[in-house]
């Protein structure tokens, strides 16, 4: 294992120096021979010339700025420095990142990249490379992007509001950034915080010359549409603002506003800002564009004081109409000061210098205001939502140190953080290291070097320091100023080595005249700055009017009124707002806190030349950087330090896997166990020493290939994991399988066995059914035998029982055929013998008669012959007679025994016995009859006589003439079938009738024009015939039975009768009547009878099948046949001009 490690670590050593050694110069600065300045401004130059603008000194990089793009940023570079080990490939800040989100991700260690170097160093760009390297190699997906894309997106936004053009850059951050990105244990991006640090406001009214304002106000003049800058009541032109023409420097050529205004647009909606917020930050941002046009001027009152007004009112409608405020509020918040005492409010006329003093502190307020809330709803936006444990890796990106003609209070808090990083290099990599290996009791020799310490405590200590100093001038009463400030310093710290002042006791600068009176100077780290201390005060106070503050918490836009909440009367609060210094002493503290607590990755950035030039390098400009940096130091100690260290048990836990004695366990304690890796492994001695807690590894490579070996150590143990894992899982998944087999198997061979069963017992059955059947059948056959033959017995016993029967039947009958035989003998015997016996006896009767006869004879004979004497004459006759009398008699009395009944309808009669007698019979019958008929009549009361006087009358009227009669013998007549007493329809027939009614009925009138019906009452009195309505009542006609000329009716069965009119009745006559009566027997007879009563002669009664009627003057012959079928009981009138044919 040993042997193999040691040229498996050889391998990679070489690979590693090969791949450093092929960059151009060293690529670590560590293995730079010799070190001196010169060499390594040499290698720095060297690789500048070749476009290697990055150089380590162990993990830390330098990065040189390039001034022109360089295409080492592709995806493909991305892809190369992803997941590979720091000194695997030429340096890169890929290299950086790469190795702090590793570290982040697998080591579980929170990361900081502190970013350093002064004003257009790179350190902005550096900050968005290492953002968009852990951008792309985190994973990918729609939720992690969209985090990637508003964490990335946060950039244009901040630097369009907080970096401006400055003579040492284009693009100068005026703000300190620090932010927090979190990540999810996997490494995913979930959110982030940014932390901003004092924007430098003072820009926004003032810039040096050459300077330009914040990006914004020229990105929205460039790229707003003419619609949005006439809505936000902007020009175009930048030269119409006072605060954009200040500075007198023209635009960055390769700079396109109207594209950036755009991208920042662009970026706020991605972060997520709405359309009405942009739209109201950009409102704010035109605000103070037309603020800062504002001047003011005295104008005297009639008092006789000044009173300071708005030169102009161009511009206030404008920002007022803006702000949603009134012209005259605004203008006075921005010309006068209320000052509250004792419950009474003063309010004093500002003179023009405070008008514009206020107008500049309003605008720097409103816009760092905005700033402020930027970044606070930038961060609203990519916080973090799940409350998950996170890892943070922090990206500082701080102004740059910086040094101008003019250095004011802005540059002075710029230094002091870059002082304060300064620190913490220097406390970690070189004063931390050293006093690690005093303290781990490895052999060192000290490394000297600048510890700037005494720079930050000048400044920042709590009693004495110039912040410090300048909280208290702030705070205390009586009469303070910028000057009363210096001269505290001059007492306080002229003393200190670092501070510098003409008025100081320091007697080297009382005559210095680069010092000015009102200046003092301190000794940076990075080089001697002049600050001048007017407006030091002020900026410290941050203090702004109430009048103005109220004034904007009046004004109606949401945004301002929100960023101005001290504004609100309910809020007032006479407690002062903390001093900027202090505001800054705490952010930064909290800073240093933060950045120490997480594991530091440095890069320091070097500013080539101070042109902004591509390929100018510029050796005393970088050799003051680099000593600045303390970059020698730095890598002196790196090269007499140990570039790793770490405790002996985590350092085992690592790597105890190189090596068989360790791995799996060690047993015996952390120090031991490492050494015996180490020598395992075949590393040398030299590589590395043992600390008192920690190892300490000398060379990075040799890390590089103990992480390499263990890399490659833990791709064995994952393929023996795999592979034992596999195994496990193989057989995990025979055992399963096998055991599913048997189950199959078993649940197979159930199905089998009960299939096989179920096929058995189904063939079983099947012989069983056979079987069975067959045996059913036999059965059956038997049976079926049993039953033919016992049918057969039965047929046979049938029969035989028949012929028994049939035996006895016939001997029965034979015995009764010979019976009756016997009977009928007898009878016949009988019959002969009673015949005879008969025939004797009427042999005797007739005999005895012949004896009779005979004897009669002979005595009629002898009487004869006796008295033949006497009576032969009329002997003859006189017996003819008698006999004849003698039958008559006989036949009277016997036709007296057997008459009829005495009914007249009873048609029986006895026969007559002789022919002779057939007259007299005949006429008996007839007399008799009469004479039944005479005695039923007599019976007759009158009322009964009248009855049968009209059926007599009807009778002799249609007896055989009419096919109805018949049918109507056996009805009575009933005469009053309407019964118009009581129908109170009929009422009024009822008024009008006198007469007794002799018949009434309801009777169809045939229309003389179409033969159509018509329904009517007809009513018959003596006299006359009355046809009325027989809905209302109302008589239609009313006919005089004098006037009936005849009537006419068919044979048929039919009810129809025609009323002929004499033909000399009144006008008026519309001739005669076709009317339907069902009694028409009844109504004719009635009529005939009334008219006969009358004493007329009766009209003559006609019976034909064809009789003519006069219809209004027209001869119309009504012809009556039999219909086939008939339609109801009443016959159909059909009238064809002349003819009115009837069918019955
Ligand atoms: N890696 C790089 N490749 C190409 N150009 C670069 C690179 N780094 C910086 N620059 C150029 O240098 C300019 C200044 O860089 P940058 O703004 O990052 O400086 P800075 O250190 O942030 O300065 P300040 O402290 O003023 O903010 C950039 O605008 C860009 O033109
Ligand atoms: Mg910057």
């Amino acid at each position: 294992m040993g042997s193999t490690s040691r040229s498996h670590g050889s391998r990679l050593e070489q690979k590693a120096s090969a791949l450093l050694d092929s960059a151009v110069g060293v690529g670590d600065m560590v293995l730079l021979e010799p070190l001196t300045e010169e060499t390594f401004i040499h290698n720095l130059r060297q690789r500048f010339e070749h476009d290697n603008v990055y150089t380590y000194i162990g993990s830390v990089v330098i990065s040189l700025n390039p001034y022109k793009p360089l295409p080492i940023y592709s995806p493909q570079n991305v892809e190369e420095y992803r997941n590979r080990n720091f000194y695997e490939l030429t340096p890169h800040i890929f290299a950086t990142a790469d190795e702090a989100y590793r570290s982040l991700r697998d080591q579980d260690r929170d990361q900081c990249i502190l970013i350093t170097g002064e004003s257009g160093a790179g350190k902005t760009e550096a900050s968005k490379l290492v953002m968009s390297y852990v951008a792309a190699v985190c994973s990918k997906g729609a939720e992690v992007n969209q985090v990637k894309e508003q964490l990335l997106q946060s950039n244009p936004v901040l630097e369009a509001f907080g970096n401006a053009k400055t003579i040492r850059n284009n693009n100068s951050s005026r703000f300190g950034k620090y932010m927090d990105i979190e990540f999810d244990f996997k490494g995913d991006p979930l959110g982030g915080v940014i932390t901003n640090y004092v924007l430098e406001k003072s820009r926004v009214v003032n810039q040096a010359r050459g300077e330009h304002n914040f990006h914004i106000f020229y990105q929205l003049l460039a790229g707003g549409s003419n619609s949005l800058l006439a809505e936000l009541q902007l020009d175009r032109e930048t030269s119409a603002y006072a605060f954009l023409r200040q500075g007198q420097g023209t635009r960055v050529e390769s700079v396109d506003d109207a594209k950036n205004f755009h991208v920042t647009q662009r970026a706020m909606e991605v972060i997520g800002f709405s359309t009405t917020e942009v739209r109201s930050v950009l409102e704010l941002v035109a605000m103070v564009l037309n603020l800062g046009n504002f001047t003011f001027r005295d104008v005297s009152r009639t008092n006789g004081m000044d009173e300071c007004r708005l030169t102009s009112t161009k511009g206030l409608q404008e920002v007022c109409s803006l702000l949603g405020l009134n012209e005259d509020v605004l203008e006075k918040a921005l010309t006068s000061r209320t000052v509250e005492a004792k419950m009474e409010k003063v309010c004093t006329t500002l003179h023009v210098a405070q008008a514009h003093y206020a107008r500049d502190a309003l605008c720097k307020n409103l816009y760092s205001r905005l700033f402020t809330w930027l970044v606070g709803r930038i961060n609203e936006s990519i916080k973090v939502k799940s409350k998950l444990r996170k890892k943070v890796m922090g990206v500082l990106d701080i102004y740059g140190f910086e040094i101008f003609e003019e250095n004011s209070f802005e540059q002075f808090i710029i230094n002091y953080c870059n002082e304060k990083l300064q620190q913490v290099f220097i406390e970690l990599t070189l004063k931390e290291e050293q006093e690690e290996y005093v303290r781990e009791a490895v052999k060192w020799i000290h490394i000297d070097y600048f510890n700037n310490a005494v720079i930050c405590e000048l400044i920042e200590n709590p009693q004495t320091g110039i912040l410090a100093m300048l909280d208290e001038e702030c705070l205390r009463p009586g009469a303070v100023s910028d000057t009363t400030f210096l001269e505290k310093l001059n007492a306080v710290c002229s003393g200190h080595p670092h501070f510098e002042s003409r008025m100081g006791r320091d007697a080297r600068f009382l005559n210095d005249t680069s010092l000015p009176r009102d200046s003092f100077r301190i000794q940076h780290y990075a080089g001697r700055v002049t600050y001048r201390v007017e407006g030091f005060m002020d900026k410290n106070n941050n203090l702004l009017y109430r009048d103005i503050t109220q004034a904007m918490w009046a004004a109606s836009h949401p945004l301002v009124r929100s960023i101005f909440p001290e504004g609100c009367p309910q809020r007032v609060s006479f407690k002062r707002p903390p001093t900027a210094a202090s505001q800054l002493k705490t952010s930064v503290a909290w800073l240093m806190r933060n950045l120490l607590a997480k594991n530091p990755n440095y890069i320091r950035c070097i500013k080539p030349n101070d042109k902004q030039a591509k390929e100018v390098f510029q050796e005393q400009l970088v050799l003051h950087q680099v000593r600045y940096l303390g970059l020698l130091e730095n890598v002196r100690v790196r090269r007499a330090g140990f570039a790793f260290r770490q405790q002996y048990g985590p350092c085992l836990q690592r790597y105890k896997m190189l090596c068989p004695l360790t791995w799996p366990h060690w047993d015996g304690e952390p120090r031991a166990g490492v050494a015996v890796l180490l020598t395992e492994l075949g590393i040398s001695k030299e590589e590395y020493a043992f600390g008192v807690s920690k190892i300490f590894i000398k060379n990075p490579r040799t890390l590089f290939y103990l992480e390499q070996a263990r890399k490659q150590r833990m791709q064995e143990l994952a393929t023996l994991i795999q592979k034992t894992f596999r195994g496990w899982a193989t057989k995990r998944h025979f055992q399963c399988m096998r055991h599913s087999q048997v189950v199959i198997a078993r649940f197979f061979k159930g199905y089998y066995r009960r299939k096989q069963y179920q096929e058995t017992r189904a063939a079983i059955l099947l012989l069983q059914s056979c079987l069975r059947g067959w045996k059913a059948r036999k059965l059956l056959k038997d049976l079926k035998l049993q039953k033919l033959q016992h049918e057969a017995a039965t047929i046979i016993s049938a029969h035989w029982r028949g012929y028994q029967a049939r035996k006895l039947l016939k001997n029965m009958k034979l015995q009764k055929r010979r019976h009756k035989a016997s009977t009928v003998i007898s009878a016949y015997w009988r019959g002969y013998q009673a015949r005879e016996e008969l025939r004797r006896l009427k042999e005797e009767e007739r005999r005895r008669r012949a004896v009779a006869v005979i004897w009669a004879y002979w005595r009629g004979m002898k009487v004869r012959q006796e008295y033949r004497k006497y009576f032969r004459a009329n002997a003859g006759k006189t017996i003819y007679d008698f006999v004849i009398i003698s039958i008559t008699r006989r036949y009277l009395l016997r036709l007296r025994d057997n008459l009829p009944s005495s009914s007249p309808i009873e048609r029986k009669w006895s026969a007559y016995p002789y022919l002779f007698l057939e007259e007299a019979h005949l006429q008996l019958k007839n007399l008799h009859h009469l004479w039944r008929c005479k005695v039923l009549r007599a019976t007759f009361d009158d009322g009964r006589k009248a009855i049968y006087d009209e059926k007599l009358c009807a009778s002799e009227l249609f007896y055989n003439k009419k096919a109805l009669y018949p049918l109507t013998v056996s009805q009575p007549f009933q005469g009053d079938y309407v019964d118009i007493n009581n129908n109170p329809k009929l009422s009024k027939l009822f008024d009008l009738l006198q007469e007794p009614r002799l018949f009434s009925d309801v009777v169809y009138k045939i229309n003389r024009a179409n033969g159509k019906r018509s329904t009517r009452v007809a009513v018959l009195t003596a006299k006359q015939l009355i046809l009325a309505d027989s809905k209302s009542g109302q008589v239609k006609t009313q006919l005089s039975l004098s006037d009936v000329g005849g009537l006419s009716l068919s044979p048929l069965s039919d009810g129809l009768i025609g009323v002929h009119i004499k033909e000399n009745i009144a006008a008026g006559w519309k001739g005669d009547f076709l009317i339907n009566c069902n009694h028409v027997i009844e109504l004719v007879t009635k009529m005939h009878r009334a008219i006969q009563a009358s004493g007329d002669q009766p009209p003559p009664l006609q019976l034909a099948n064809e009789f003519p009627v006069q219809f209004g003057g027209e001869e119309v012959v009504v012809r009556f046949h039999q219909a086939t079928q008939r339609n109801g009981t009443l016959p159909a009138c059909r009238k064809k001009s002349q003819l009115l044919e009837v069918s019955v």
